[in-house]
């Protein structure tokens, strides 16, 4: 029998092959009242949009919501698991891209790689000088890791190669990461006043929205950077924007900002002290195939009533 998914937004050639015949892949009506919600017995959820009761109420013969990533912060689970309807997404095969990404920002954070890429191209780069963009040292200084999950510890393997002593801070205790990756755990408020660089590796929930606030930003030390690869929602962006003008950070690097994107004369976009990239956490052929094939996998199995193979609700 044909099946009807519904997806966000058109997908890659690569995973709509992965799909199959079989599937009827429609893209989300733009009418509430569009009898393809009735029909459709799979929602395939690839960019964020948001899923919330009255959406599924509207599928009444939904049978699986398959995300594409690993952050569910936009599909209502409690909904979902009042109505049975089984939630699949794709932990564990990003984490090494997303730290990755981690350390990426970093680097280009204390190294001025961004202004330095924009002043090598114009014209007032005219002769080498010594004394200008001078940047912060990496090696040997002290990371602190909000989040210790699965990118978190991947992060603090990363910052051991680079001599890094790492902080953490997590809803519990992580004793193996700190026997293996010799991470000492830190309340927030001592990891926002030791580390040189934050990074933020967390999933946006209840409790974490909006967690790095006034308060926080200004436990940082002023010659701090704050990394983002998680949810935009994790950081007050008017609190960001204040800390950035009046200096009390060196600069945020953000692969995620709330909205995303943000509207065009935000602040943000216009801050010499801000780097912002368009939510590349996981962004690598080798990584974004890996959870086509899941998000495909996880869909499938929801549709035969199976179990998933990455249930999250
Ligand atoms: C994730 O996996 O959550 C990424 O941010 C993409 O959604």
């Amino acid at each position: 029998m044909p099946y009807d998914i519904i997806v966000d937004t058109q997908l890659p050639a690569e995973m709509r092959e992965m799909i199959g015949a079989e599937c009827t892949v429609q893209l989300w009506p733009a009418d509430a009242a569009d009898p393809l919600f009735h029909a459709a017995v799979g929602l395939l959820t690839y960019g964020h949009p948001h899923v919330d009761g009255a959406m599924m109420d509207r599928m009444p013969n939904l049978k699986v919501i398959s995300n594409f990533g690993v952050g569910v912060d936009h599909i209502d689970l409690a909904a979902a698991r009042a109505r049975g309807i089984p939630v699949g997404n794709t932990p564990h095969i990003l984490d090494g891209a997303t730290a990755d990404m981690t350390f990426a920002l970093l680097l280009t954070a204390a190294r001025n790689i961004v202004i330095g890429e924009r002043y090598a191209r114009s014209a007032d780069f005219t002769h080498y000088d010594p004394s200008i963009l001078i940047g912060s040292e990496v090696h040997g200084a002290t990371l602190g890791i909000v989040g210790m999950g699965n990118i978190g510890r991947q992060v603090a393997r990363r910052a051991r190669g680079f001599d890094m002593t790492v902080l953490y801070h997590n809803r519990t205790r992580n004793l193996p990461a700190e026997a293996e990756l010799g991470a000492t755990y830190a309340t927030l408020p001592e990891l926002l006043q030791r580390a040189d660089y934050v990074t933020l590796n967390l999933p946006l929930t209840a409790e974490t929205r909006g967690m790095i606030g006034r308060a926080q930003l200004q436990q940082m030390r002023p010659t701090a950077w704050l990394i983002n690869v998680a949810r935009g929602g994790v950081v007050d962006h008017a609190a960001l924007v204040e800390a950035l003008e009046g200096r009390w950070i060196a600069g945020a690097a953000l692969d995620v900002t709330e909205p995303e994107p943000l509207p065009r004369d935000h602040p943000l976009l216009y801050m010499e002290n801000a780097i912002i990239v368009p939510h590349l956490g996981s962004a690598t052929r080798q990584t974004r195939s890996a959870m086509a094939q899941l998000t495909v996998d996880n869909l499938n199995a929801g549709l035969a009533g199976l179990p998933l193979p990455s249930r999250i609700a």
